[in-house]
């Protein structure tokens, strides 16, 4: 894992980490490799964890309200399994703490219109008809810049996609800074972006992103699937006929073989060239039973874990619920102190 190194770590700022994950569709291998796997990880270090299941997020694109429900439990469900521990970090969704809309509105009039024009997301989801496109989906980043900023988050782990989003996020922090002449109010925060698995690739497909909207069930890994369809999807990723290279480098032109490698690597929790020094000269057909192997193993029990904590959605609620009144007793103070900085007075309780 690696930490920006062109971002000093804004010392007035005590250490902080957030992460969310929108509930639309299933969790796969990429969304573990390329984040959950380090918020699992951050439990062990320094500094308050709080990870966040971002339903608003979710509904800049049409959603059916049941659905939603059932997929933030799901992801609720998938950070548990995975060793999110309630007591040890916040876990709730996004809608259950008003404060997230709150910012967001106040830093859709700090950010330019200019700086979303530039989001490579909005591009990729609005499609060719961006006229059709929700506002929502188009303000997306400021939304997220308030899930961050509501906290003064100093640290968030994300896979490579969300890099061009936390940019945006320093850019707001730093305008609002500037603008409310209130230096170092809210920090500039860092991405954690792993150094392998950043950015992990559709089985079916090496040059598209492994995703939760991809229409085929094959191109992903989903984290509640069990182990036979772990296997079976391995089995029939797609390849290419030559053995595996000696090198990295040898895999720059063969995007499937460099995205199994690289899979193999994160879960592993080796390098590539590791791989390669163990699997050179060897072809698919024996490199992917032994992957599946190691997949299996992995993921087996987190799905297992999974369905058990899906068995029983109360005991979710009310772990979403608990957390949202921790997170609520963080974000409302950042808030209060937002608004004095605007020249508002926040709520019922002061005169104004
Ligand atoms: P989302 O829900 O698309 O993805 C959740 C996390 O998984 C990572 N990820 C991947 N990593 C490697 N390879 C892949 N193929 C892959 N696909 C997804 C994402 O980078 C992400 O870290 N906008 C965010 C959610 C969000 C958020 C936030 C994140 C909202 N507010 C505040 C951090 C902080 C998103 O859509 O992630």
């Amino acid at each position: 894992m690696t930490e920006s190194p062109q971002t000093p770590k804004a010392p007035s700022h005590p250490r902080r980490i957030f992460s969310g994950m929108q509930p639309t569709g299933s969790l796969h291998l990429g969304n573990y490799l390329g984040a959950l796997r380090y918020f699992v990880s951050l439990q062990e270090g320094e500094g308050e964890r709080i990870y966040c299941v971002v339903d608003l997020h979710a509904i800049t694109m049409r959603q059916e309200p049941g659905a939603v429900r059932a997929a933030t439990r799901h992801v609720a469900a998938a950070y548990l399994a995975a060793g999110i521990d309630p007591a040890r970090s916040i876990l709730f969704n996004q809608s259950q703490v008003s404060e997230h809309a709150e910012l967001a509105w106040i830093f859709n009039c700090v950010a330019r219109i200019g700086w979303m024009n530039r989001m490579t997301q909005f591009k990729d989801k609005a499609g060719k008809d961006r006229e059709a496109a929700s506002v929502g989906l188009y303000v997306y980043p400021t939304l997220m810049a308030a899930d961050i900023l509501a906290y003064k988050a100093t640290h968030v782990p994300v896979g490579e996609d969300q890099k061009q989003h936390l940019e945006l996020t320093r850019d707001v922090a730093t305008k609002f800074n500037l603008d409310f002449n209130a230096p170092d109010f809210f920090p500039l925060p860092e991405p954690i972006i792993p150094a392998e698995a950043a950015r992990i690739m559709s089985l079916r497909d090496g040059k598209k992103k492994m995703s939760k909207s991809d229409p085929s069930d094959y191109s992903r890994i989903n984290l509640a699937d069990d182990a036979d369809a772990i296997a079976q999807k391995i089995r029939k990723a797609t390849t290419d006929p030559a053995p595996l290279p000696e090198t990295v480098e040898e895999l720059k032109d063969r995007p499937e073989a460099d995205n199994l490698v690289a899979i193999y690597a994160a879960i592993a929790e080796t390098e590539k060239e590791a791989v390669l020094r163990e699997f050179a000269g060897q072809g698919f057909g024996a490199f992917k039973p032994k992957l599946a192997e190691l997949a299996v193993e992995r993921f087996g029990k987190i799905s297992a874990e999974m369905r058990r904590y899906e068995a029983d959605p109360a005991e979710i609620d009310r772990i979403l619920s608990a957390g949202a009144d921790r997170a609520r007793a963080l974000t409302a103070p950042v808030l209060d102190q937002v608004y004095d900085v605007l020249g508002f007075v926040r709520g019922r309780a002061r005169p104004f």
